[in-house]
């Protein structure tokens, strides 16, 4: 039997990159996958779509109540959308902080919360895509750095918050380096020339490799409560 099977997975942002690794691997282990994202009519055809606008609370709660009469219980769920934007603390636009806070911080705690209901108190779990920059603050940090520093905050508050409760349900991250994506390129606009040399300097992560942190989590025995996974190219230097 695949290791997945009968299994439902909730992924944010599966549409792309990371989020659709992800997908792809819980498909091939079996699993029921269910697609949180604006562009959902380009979701695999196995993933059950479900469009939502995780900057808007009415798009968030539809989606939930879409999950609700699709699937009774949520094995596992990942807030994996994201948006990263170089928009600095000493010149960005308010419009791009506005827009990288409420998908990676704020829609990540409100989904989170809002899982609960689905997961199992004894064996649930949410992983969470946080990145490296949630760790270090590189040069062109910017904000999304302290969006990324948000996601382990709220990563660690979660799971103490749920130990408190009695609940089993574990909560982890996955924080990698660059990964090549299309994120890097909305990230780099205007920098072209800096992510040609990025990429020339080191081979890159692919979104199979954060997807394969994301299935070990999954897999893990359920004593086992791992807190995050840190993943790099062995070419990056920060
Ligand atoms: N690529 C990297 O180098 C890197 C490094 C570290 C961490 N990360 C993190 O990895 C995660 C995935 O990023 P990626 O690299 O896979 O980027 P990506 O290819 O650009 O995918 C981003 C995903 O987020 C979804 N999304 C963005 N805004 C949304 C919104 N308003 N509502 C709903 N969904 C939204 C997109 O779906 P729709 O457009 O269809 O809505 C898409 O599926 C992010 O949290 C990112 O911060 C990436």
């Amino acid at each position: 039997m695949a290791q997945l099977e009968g299994k439902t997975v909730v992924i944010t942002g599966a549409s792309s990159g990371i989020g659709a690794a992800i997908s792809a691997q819980c498909l091939d282990a079996g699993a029921q996958v269910i697609g949180l994202c604006r562009r959902s009519d380009t979701l695999d055809s196995r993933v059950r779509g479900i469009s939502c606008d995780l900057r808007d609370q009415a798009s968030i709660d539809d989606a939930m109540a879409q999950i609700e009469s699709a699937s009774a219980r949520v094995d596992v769920w990942v807030n994996n959308a994201g948006v990263a934007k170089l928009s600095k603390i000493t010149d960005g636009a308010l419009e791009d902080w506005d827009t990288m806070w409420s998908v990676n911080v704020r829609a990540l705690a409100y989904c989170s919360q809002a899982a609960l209901k689905f997961l199992s108190p004894e064996s649930g779990q949410i992983i969470n895509v946080s990145s490296m920059s949630g760790h270090r603050v590189p040069p062109t940090g910017g904000f999304y750095a302290p969006t990324k520093f948000a996601v382990r905050g709220i990563t660690d508050a979660l799971r103490s918050e749920l130990r408190a409760a009695g609940s089993r349900i574990r909560v982890a991250s996955v924080s990698p380096g660059f990964v090549d994506t299309p994120l890097l390129d909305e990230y780099f606009q205007g920098r072209e020339e800096q992510l040609a040399e990025a990429k020339a300097s080191m081979q890159m992560l692919g979104a199979e490799d954060v997807a394969n942190c994301v299935l070990h989590i999954i897999n893990s025995p359920m004593h086992v409560d791992i807190g995050d996974i840190q993943l790099r190219s062995s070419d990056q230097k920060a």
